[in-house]
This record gives structure tokens, sequence and C-alpha cells, in this order.
């Protein structure tokens, strides 16, 4: 089923952008984790549209509802169910579209798939299904704090500035999550000056996991590199995934690229991270440095050439609340992705009940 992900920990999603609203199931959460619904809340204001002028303006105050599964702020070990109504959608904006696919989303295919879609705000391949991903990922995240690892996403690059003092404490404080406060002011001025031309812009995202014990993951088809690519995938938008020194490895020779080992005190420790924590598929115990390059927002209201359902050629001129830019978005989706990726690999590890 294309709408669930996960062995042990998992997690099936639901919804349509201008449906009634998005949600989630959770199941195999263990027991007695104390879990409030502010825990959920605060993840889900930093993915929730409209929060800053580089971000789109449609209003959602994207709160959570917890059907089952927690009991007095304990979770019960039976599935969580988790809820986001729709508030704001406007589909007026979207009338327009419901003969035409928009160039680089999901429309076209969509239709060649199903036959069938809700085209209102894109329906569920709409950047909103990531609502219940980033719910998910704060219970995740809370497991994940029990032991000891922790994970922190942040915007790397917007075209092409790139941050350089990379200080984690200055992600939060700028709308671009940006380590790099200095160039996080250009990345605000160059994602506004895009919108202003009524185009989008892309950029780098990065997602690191400290803490991680060795021997997660697995072999071959078990590779945990693998298990992430179809988590961060699902989000959408995300053009191209690299571990460690990513696609640089390929400038590289093996005596800068390999990780040399020393031992200190009995314990094993790397002279450097180009492998980004998993090697053969299994992680080494060094964090995992995931980079996420991320596409220019598809929908931009220059106008462009398309064609319509019944194969004519037309021009689109695409209205309605857009990102431009998805960087600052997807930050807490890749969070939570890694999250809910680490604790299943966890619980089919025993390393939960
Ligand atoms: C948090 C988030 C917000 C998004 N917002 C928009 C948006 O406002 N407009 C848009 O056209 N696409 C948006 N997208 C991107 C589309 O969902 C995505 O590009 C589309 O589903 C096609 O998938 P692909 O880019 O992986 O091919 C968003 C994605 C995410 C993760």
């Amino acid at each position: 089923m294309t709408n669930c992900i996960g062995k042990s920990f998992t997690l099936s999603i639901f919804g349509e952008s201008h449906g009634t609203g998005v949600g989630g199931t959770v199941s195999g959460c263990p027991a007695n984790l104390e879990l409030k619904i502010e825990d959920i809340q605060k993840e889900l204001d930093r993915r929730k549209p409209g929060q800053s002028s580089i971000t789109t303006q449609r209003k959602e105050e994207d709160k959570v509802h917890i059907f089952s599964g927690v009991y007095d702020n304990i979770t019960t070990g039976q599935p969580i169910d988790i809820f986001i109504y729709n508030k704001d959608a406007d589909s007026s904006k979207y009338e327009a579209l419901l003969k035409i696919h928009r160039p680089g989303h999901a429309d076209y295919t969509y239709s060649k798939k199903y036959g069938h879609r809700d085209w209102r705000g894109g329906g569920f391949s709409s950047g909103r299904l990531t609502a219940p991903i980033v719910a998910a990922g704060a219970i995740a995240k809370k497991i994940l704090r029990d032991h000891n690892i922790k994970i922190i996403g942040y915007t790397k690059a917007i075209g092409e500035i790139e941050a350089e003092n990379i200080d984690f404490d200055e992600i939060e404080k700028n709308s671009v999550r940006c380590p790099d406060n200095e160039k996080a002011k250009l990345m605000e001025n160059k994602i506004l000056e895009i919108k202003n031309e009524g185009d989008s812009i892309g950029g780098l995202v990065e997602v690191v996991a400290k803490g991680v014990l060795a021997g997660l993951g697995g072999p071959r088809f078990d590779n945990l590199k693998g298990e992430f690519d179809k988590a961060f995938h699902s989000s959408g938008a995300i053009t191209n995934i690299g571990y460690g020194a990513g696609s640089k490895a390929r400038y590289m020779r093996g005596s800068e690229f390999n990780d040399q080992m020393y031992s200190e005190n009995g314990k094993i420790k790397f002279y450097s991270n180009n492998s980004g924590g998993i090697q053969g598929g299994i992680t080494n115990g060094q964090d995992i440095e995931v980079s996420l390059t991320i596409r220019p927002t598809p929908s931009i209201s220059k106008e462009q050439k398309t064609v319509d359902i019944y194969g004519n050629n037309t021009i689109i001129k695409i209205e309605g609340r857009h990102d431009p830019c998805l960087c600052p978005r997807i930050v807490p989706v890749a969070e939570a992705l890694m999250a809910i990726v680490l604790v299943d690999q966890l619980k089919q590890n025993n390393y939960l009940k």
C-alpha cells in the first residue's frame, strides 16, 4: 500500500489537501511513553503554512487531535490515531486546474495512474500530507530521546547561497531555518526576490542524527540508506539524497574518502564521516548525515506551456497560495521521517518493547 511505511513501528496516512483533513495511524508505539498533545503540536507548528512571508499564505492552525492510543497523556501501546482538520482550503483557485495539468507537479501522473483524482489543492499529492508525518515524527522523536538520539535538520543552501558557519542554535531563529544567521538573511531576500518574479527556487536541506548506536540497518535489500531513501521521497519535492560526502565522493580518492579508524579507551572511533554513518547498509555509530536536494516548488505564477486532459496544448498561469521555496517547511518533515525510520529500526532490533 502506498500510504504506509515501517515494519515494526508503522505509519499510515490519509486525507486530501482540500478535503475534511489529513491524518495518520501510528502502530507499534511502546506503552507507557509520556505523550502530551503539545509534544506533537510544537512540531506541527514548525511545518504549518503561513509562518512567514517566505512560506505559503494559506492560514491553517494545524491543531492536532488524538483519537486513540493515549490515555492520561501516556501511550497505551494501541494504535495512535491523529487527525488535523483543513480549515482554510480555498479550492476556487484550483478550478482552472480541473482540466489542465500543472507542469512539474503530479497532476498528469496521478491522472494517468488513477483516471479520477481530487484536483483540489493537489489532493493526496499535496505537501499537506506531510502534516501527519510530522505528527508521527514527534512521537518517534520522544522515543528516540529516551535512547539519547537527537535529530537536527536545517537549510544548508538556497540556490547559490550556502551556509558556512554552522551554529545549530541559530536554526529556529530565522525563517529559512538556516544555521548561519548572516547567510539566512541573504537566503530570505533571495526567496522574496524570486517570489516577486512569480517563480520559485530550490535548495539543500541537511538532517543529522546524533547518538545513533552501531548495528542498525542491514545488508543488501535491508540497507538502511534504502529505508531512508524510501521515507524521504514520500515527502515529495526531493530530487537527490546524499549520505556523508554524498555527490562530492566522485571527486575524491579512496585515501580521502575512507573513514580511517582508531581505538580510544576500548572504543572504536573514526577520523572522518564521509560514509555518513552507514557502511554496508548498517550504522557504524557515527552521526547519520543526510543531504536532500530540494527542487523549486512546481506551482508558480509565471506563464508555462502545458497540456489539458484532452491532450490540447495550452498555457497555464497558476494562482493560489504556494511556497516560493520548500526548504524551510521540509526541515521538520525530513527530521520526522528520519525519526520514524530510526524508531522502526530500534524496534526491529529489539531495543524497544
Ligand atoms: C511541506 C511541503 C509543502 C509543499 N507546498 C507546495 C506548494 O505550495 N505548491 C506546490 O506546487 N507544491 C508544493 N509542494 C511540493 C509538491 O507536493 C511536490 O512537488 C509534488 O507532489 C510532486 O512531487 P515530486 O516533486 O516529488 O515529483 C510541497 C511539498 C512539501 C513537502
